[in-house]
């Protein structure tokens, strides 16, 4: 069922009906193949802030994607229009060095400057960049526009990537030169998630489990808050700092244990942890230890199809995130709180937070009474449109070189 149709997310995707090959044709012309690639945004069921801190993760990547559609030019120019802001960002390849300008441009800039490294980028192109992931809502439109942009290229450069070359290229671009310290979740959700599947990602050793997240009668709906973040410019950075830190004070209070990241420590470690750092660092290090714990938790209730479980452990991340790692919002714990009084099995802020959306599990008949009611309360209590859609555990990203487009 999708009782919220994709506008409803604003006018941020005004040209999103057609193609991104309708519009390669029309603002470049037609003629020669395009290379198309469709990458996901993704919902992280549980796990957050625990990417950056080697722990586990489990998203999903959903049925929204971003586009690009690319042709090769003759000459070194490239042309790209981003369809969202109806903007077209103009240059000559290769870039010899190139400042960040805090836009969308930044993102094709970090990409190729990745390329550059690894192959010479001797012939321009023109791209379009299309797509349906709402924009700041912690669904991941950044790593799915990387993600996007790094399989096209790639291929139009004959760039042999394999796929966790590609997530870390994506990561570093955003690392280093767009200026988000995140973690590797996003990018390898985008590109590595199956149908009908979360991924159970340990983000110190990168391996990976697929866990099957079949709902029955239950639907997990994203309500996004209208409240957008940047995480470039949010306190993103700032925890993540704080969790550098509190590591810090850890090895130096405990050598003998070696740690490597705060996912080392197990819950029974927490007591002893009180002495060695300020209580700030203290709540982010237990979000982080418990959250991981989490993560496990929901496993094995998917694994025993107990959904009671799975969303109270919804509703204990949100908690945590909220009083230990302090990155919800007021818009944030309202909906949640609106969720827990209305009879969702869970709820929490998804993503980054400062903002953004939330994630629901509810029954599935009571899905579209529940997406109506929550938005008339939102709106009562904060004269904001909060938007609602359903998100099906859907696959990773692909690329692929279409037809010769004749007319
Ligand atoms: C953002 C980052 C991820 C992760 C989450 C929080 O989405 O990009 O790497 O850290 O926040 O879990």
């Amino acid at each position: 069922m999708r009782f919220v149709s994709p506008h409803a997310w604003g006018l941020q995707w005004r040209l999103r009906l057609q193609t991104s090959i309708t519009l390669l044709e029309e603002h470049f012309g037609l003629e020669k193949e395009a290379i198309v690639a469709n990458a996901p945004g993704r919902v992280n069921l549980i796990g957050e802030h625990t990417d950056y801190n080697g722990g586990y993760v489990l998203p999903f990547a959903i049925d929204r994607f971003t586009s690009v559609a690319l042709r090769p030019r003759t000459d070194r120019h490239m042309h790209i229009y981003a369809a969202a802001f109806d903007e077209t960002f103009e240059a000559s390849l290769p870039f010899d060095s190139a400042s960040p300008t805090g836009t969308w441009r930044d993102y094709p800039i970090g990409i190729l400057l990745e390329l550059k490294r690894q192959a010479n980028l001797s012939f321009g192109f023109d791209a379009i960049i299309t797509g349906n992931v709402p924009l700041g809502a912690g669904l991941s439109s950044s790593a799915s526009l990387e993600v996007a942009l790094a399989l096209s290229l790639s291929k139009l450069y004959g760039i042999e990537l394999e796929d966790l070359e590609l997530v870390k290229l994506c990561q570093h671009a955003e690392n280093e030169f767009v200026g988000t310290q995140s973690g590797i979740m996003d990018q390898y959700a985008s590109l590595l998630a199956h149908d009908r599947s979360a991924i159970l990602l340990n983000t110190t050793s990168l391996e990976h489990r697929y866990i099957p997240l079949e709902l029955g009668d239950m639907a997990l709906l994203v309500v996004n808050s209208g409240v957008q973040r940047e995480l470039a410019s949010s306190g993103y950075n700032d925890r993540r700092r704080e969790c550098q830190e509190a590591l810090r004070l850890l090895q130096e209070a405990m050598p003998e244990q070696k740690m490597r990241a705060l996912s080392d420590l197990g819950l029974d470690d927490l007591p002893q942890l009180e002495h060695t750092m300020p209580e700030t660092l203290m709540m982010r290090a237990r979000h982080v230890v418990e959250e991981n714990e989490r993560v496990l938790e929901m496993v094995n209730a998917l694994e025993h199809d107990d959904l009671r479980t799975a969303g109270k452990l919804l509703f204990a991340s949100h908690a945590s995130l909220r009083d230990l790692f302090q990155v919800s919002t007021k818009e944030l714990d309202f909906l949640v709180d609106w969720g827990r009084a209305h009879g969702a099995l869970g709820a929490r802020l998804v993503g980054g937070g400062f903002g953004g959306a939330t994630l629901h599990l509810v029954g599935q008949n009571q899905a579209a009474d529940y997406a109506q009611k929550i938005a008339v309360a939102y709106r009562k209590t904060f004269g904001l449109t909060a938007t609602t859609i359903e998100v099906r555990p859907s696959p990773g990203a692909r690329a692929r070189a279409t037809k010769k487009i004749s007319h």
